[in-house]
């Protein structure tokens, strides 16, 4: 069956019917949310004729699940229109990877398909059509819980980072392959103050030069699905914003796809104040193209009334029933109802082998090494490792996003450990995780073993429900407890190495004055325990850099590399120094702990014959820029080198510099590699003072490097 012809046969009723998403138990004949009055179904008020008449389902763990719901819902549906099922898969579906922020810190697009590829898989098995992500909102502000899905400051790397999961989810939307869901549209990560929810405001400019690339990235590389975000944009819910979703999204842009609203949005207008009722609801997101409604009935209650009365057209509810109608028809449903749902498959497959080795790999190519006085890699001969702290034996190192993932299948750090030195490591907690907690009973036990043993590593941050929806802090620094143990330990061992579990960059200016050494392993996964092991003994070399910057203290966020210059700029070499009448602060420097795209290795590497093809760029025309690095250490290991170009004077002001390329190269000890980025006109677009998206001509800046501090080698002039 073809889309077209379905909506063809539909009436009014049941067209509206399919643009209404309810949770999957809804329809189970075991677990039944049947009677809808109990759960979150009760908010709808939907009668039981409607639900069986609805398109699309939400949240999915389970082939049997699926397979039973769908069962019971063709049994009882007049229409017969099978249902298509959405899940969070946002780090991994069963076999879970590093929370996003990770995976963007191994700069490997590569890597971020492949994982993408192996959840869609796993979810496919279990009967989900549609993973709602990537998530590629901006973010600047780590108090905000969200900051673990997305990939960080920078709109390029977002970008680079949606395509490659789209492409990974999607591929060629086989058997294997689930349709992606890139959210939330838009400018979500934008919330004040870093409190989910929060009302985001920004210039247009801003919206677009920042926020809207990796959306549009997404869209680029094929998305099927967009949702829309909680907030306002420019005082419009995103939901119900005409504006953002029409004119810009559809018009502009040109996606066609699905618009699914985020959980309960269409009604929040109301608490938003641009509504008055939830026909105004239904009004507006009708108005805005916004199709599928997740859980709340505003089109359900509304819409028939709102054409009979002429606000809203049949034509516009075909058009969004259509766009779902395609959807499932792209998904194969209309031939086959439950799809790739395969029981048997999904538990071989899932959590196998070779999946526990991708989510390892992952985990080992997303950790940080923020500083290391040389004591890492430890000897894997050594006599003792005391593995002390709160997330040293806890399988909660997965993410606050874990979908079907399980605390009881994570490898923990100390089972990683045991993996390489087997009973040579000796393990006591020494405080608890809470964030709050001032418990110190279990920090003598700890700094006992700490002085029996010949090394000590301590696994310290945060648990991993302090990151994620509705999960954000005031408070981003480590623990005072946690601090206390540490300064006990070092006081009877040196040789003390921190593993860091965090779903957000901490301020963590004391730790890294204290901690001879900081691996951070963000969330690692089910595999996290492994991948910490494997980094910490040197059987993988840490390549991982960040995509979001670390502050010093709390203080100075909102703090990104990709900044403008200001009236009265501190001169960096004054950055520890006070001058007064300048950007600055009283009490700290103006420069971050950690900078954006910052990451060490165990071994090192030198940059060298820096090359640019030529000093003029006419439009239409491209220019190289290379540079060669060199493994100068004594391990063979991968190296994100990075380009960045800075447009020094524009109608508008221009950030001090932009990352226009990346490329992570594997280097043998002495071995030496070229690296090579074009430049193009594109590349320099902006929106210029008369918001046209345009590059004007003038002096640009060229900068290759290890991360966002480094120095511009070359410039050129843009010309016509
Ligand atoms: C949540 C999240 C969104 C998620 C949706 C469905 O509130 O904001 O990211 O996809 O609801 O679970």
């Amino acid at each position: 069956m073809k889309a077209q012809e379905i909506l063809n046969g539909m009436t009014l009723k049941e067209k509206i019917y399919q643009l209404q998403q309810v949770t999957t138990l809804t329809f189970s004949t075991t677990d039944s949310r049947l009677d809808i009055i109990t759960g979150p179904n009760s908010t709808l008020a939907l009668d039981k004729d409607y639900i069986y008449e609805t398109g699309t389902a939400l949240n999915l763990i389970g082939a049997e699940i699926m397979m039973d719901v769908q069962a019971n819902y063709l049994k009882n549906s007049k229409q017969k229109l099978p249902l298509i099922f959405m899940q969070d898969v946002i780090h991994g579906h069963r076999t879970l990877y590093p929370i996003n922020l990770g995976v963007a810190a191994s700069f490997d697009r590569e890597l971020a398909h492949d994982l993408a590829a192996m959840a869609a898989k796993e979810a496919s098995l279990d009967g989900v059509s549609v993973a709602f992500a990537p998530m590629v909102d901006l973010v600047r502000d780590p108090r905000w819980g969200r900051v673990m899905e997305s990939s960080g400051e920078d709109p390029y790397l977002n970008g680079e980072m949606a395509a490659a999961t789209v492409k990974g989810f999607q591929g060629d939307m086989g058997k294997y392959n689930v349709a992606a869901c890139v959210k939330h549209y838009a400018a979500y990560g934008g919330a004040e103050a870093g409190r989910d929810y929060n009302t985001v405001d920004m210039s247009e400019r801003t919206l677009r030069q920042y926020y809207l690339p990796p959306y549009k990235a997404a869209v680029d590389a094929g998305v099927k699905m967009v949702m829309t975000a909680f907030n306002i944009v420019d005082g419009v819910p995103a939901v119900g914003n005409k504006w953002l979703v029409k004119d810009i999204l559809r018009d502009e842009w040109g996606f066609d796809g699905v618009v699914i609203s985020d959980y309960s949005a269409f009604e929040e207008m109301i608490n938003h104040g641009t509504c008055e009722n939830k026909k105004e609801c239904a009004y507006r997101a009708m108005e805005a193209t916004a199709d599928i409604e997740m859980m709340s009935s505003c089109y359900a209650s509304h819409l028939e009334e709102l054409v009979r009365e002429g606000k809203i057209t049949e034509e516009q509810i075909d058009n969004a029933v259509y766009r779902i109608l395609k959807l499932k028809e792209d998904l194969g449903v209309f031939d086959s109802p439950y799809r790739s749902v395969d029981p048997d498959e999904a538990k071989r497959v899932q959590v196998c082998p070779e999946h526990r080795a991708l989510a390892r790999y992952g985990a080992e190519n997303s950790a940080v090494l923020l500083k290391n006085n040389g004591i890492l890699p430890l000897d894997k001969n050594v006599k003792s490792v005391a593995l002390i702290g709160p997330n040293a034996n806890t399988g909660e190192i997965h993410g606050s996003w874990f979908c079907g993932g399980k605390a009881s299948e994570t490898i923990t750090v100390l089972e990683g450990f045991k993996n390489i030195i087997g009973d040579r490591v000796k393990y006591a907690k020494g405080c608890n995780i809470e964030y709050n907690s001032t418990d110190e009973s279990m920090i003598d036990e700890a700094v006992k073993l700490a002085s029996e043993c010949e090394a000590v590593v301590l696994c310290l941050g945060e648990h991993q429900e302090y990151s994620g929806e509705g999960n954000c802090r005031s408070n981003i620094e480590i623990p005072e407890v946690q601090y206390k143990l540490l300064e006990r330990v070092l006081e009877v061992n040196k040789n003390v190495a921190v593993a860091l579990f965090a779903g957000r960059p901490l301020a963590m200016s004391r730790l890294d004055e204290m901690a001879p050494a900081i691996l951070d392993m963000w969330m690692p996964g089910t595999e996290g325990g492994n991948a910490c092991a494997n980094l910490i003994f040197g059987n993988a070399v840490p390549s991982g850099k960040i995509t979001m910057t670390f502050p010093r203290a709390l203080g100075q966020v909102p703090i990104y590399y990709n900044h403008y210059n200001t009236g009265r700029p501190k001169a960096e070499e004054d950055d520890f120094n006070r001058v007064r009448f300048t950007s600055s602060y009283l009490d700290i420097a103006n420069s971050p702990l950690y900078p954006f795209g910052y990451g060490l290795s165990y071994t090192t590497f030198d940059y060298s014959d820096y090359k640019l093809s030529a000093n003029t760029l006419k439009r239409g025309e491209k220019l190289t820029a290379s540079v060669k690095v060199k493994n100068t250490g004594s391990y063979k290991g991968k190296e994100a080198v990075q380009l960045y170009i800075r447009d020094v004077f524009g109608s508008v002001s221009r950030p001090m510099k932009e990352l226009k390329g990346f490329e992570k190269i594997e280097l043998d000890i002495g071995e030496e590699k070229a690296v090579e980025f074009t430049i193009t006109e594109e590349m320099l677009k902006f929106w210029t003072r008369e918001m046209k998206f345009e590059a004007e001509k003038g002096k640009f800046e060229v900068f290759i490097g290890k991360d966002s501090t480094c120095k511009p080698f070359a410039e050129f002039e843009l010309v016509d």
